[in-house]
């Protein structure tokens, strides 16, 4: 068996496990895991901490003039089993899943300058190869030559579901109806804005996974990668 090192991307709707996914099957091929989600909720977090965002609408030159002193990093976290995500060293995974940076996020993701660092940074974070990387654009736009590509759906009532037990269990109040409507309206904007789309690639394999368990998917992936990287 070889051990060629290829980019695995996934794409796909809000909160259908996509990061979930990715994580396992990173920790199964010893592969990095980049959350490209994780990234477009910092921008919003230092928006909404600087008084950049107004009823939803950002203040767009004040977001790009920010970008230059905005420095993401990820790091596992052994003992909790994720990836930790830190702005500027300062750790600020729990304050980017809060419901406040979900509704403000989708804005912010559609202005090009912020897509274009982004994608600058996750470019760079895949050039040695061996990494999984999730999120809306990363088949289509960030590798377009990733060796395989997994486009993720679940029906929206499933996705907010799930969300409304992660968030419920971390001990936030939530209402299911408001997590519906974030999930379908986040669905909206990610799949018709100008810049980076969410689409799915032509050569990209489909996976619903509203009927299947974490660990029937993660099989399916495997087997995937395993007609990729291994000579027959
Ligand atoms: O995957 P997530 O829900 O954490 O992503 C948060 C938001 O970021 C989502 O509303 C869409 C946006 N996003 C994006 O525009 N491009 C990506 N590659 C990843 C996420």
């Amino acid at each position: 068996m070889s051990e060629k090192k290829i980019i695995i991307a996934i794409d796909g709707h809000s909160s259908c496990g996509k990061s979930t996914m990715a994580k396992s099957l990173a920790k199964q091929l010893g592969y990095i895991y980049i959350d490209t989600g994780a990234m477009y909720r910092v921008v919003t977090l230092v928006a909404l901490r600087n008084g950049w965002i107004n009823n939803k609408v950002p203040d767009t030159q004040k977001v790009i003039n920010g970008l230059k002193d905005i420095h993401i990093t990820f790091k596992w976290d052994e003992k909790l089993g994720q990836n930790t995500t830190f702005l500027n060293g300062e750790n600020v995974e729990t304050e980017i899943r809060q419901l406040e940076v979900s509704q403000n996020v989708s804005p912010i993701s559609t202005i090009a300058e912020v897509r274009h660092e982004m994608v600058r940074q996750q470019r760079e974070n895949g050039k040695n190869k061996g990494v999984v990387m999730d999120g809306r654009d990363i088949g289509t736009v960030v590798f377009p030559d990733a060796e395989l590509k997994i486009f993720m759906t679940a029906s929206p009532e499933i996705r907010a579901q799930r969300r409304f037990l992660e968030l419920s269990e971390k001990g936030d109040k939530v209402n299911f109806e408001e997590i519906l409507a974030n999930v379908e309206g986040r669905d909206k904007i990610d799949s018709t804005r100008a810049v980076g789309p969410l689409k799915q690639a032509d050569d990209a394999l489909v996976l619903d996974n509203s009927n299947l368990s974490r660990e029937e998917q993660l099989e399916w992936t495997i087997s995937k990668v395993k007609e990729i990287t291994e000579e027959k």
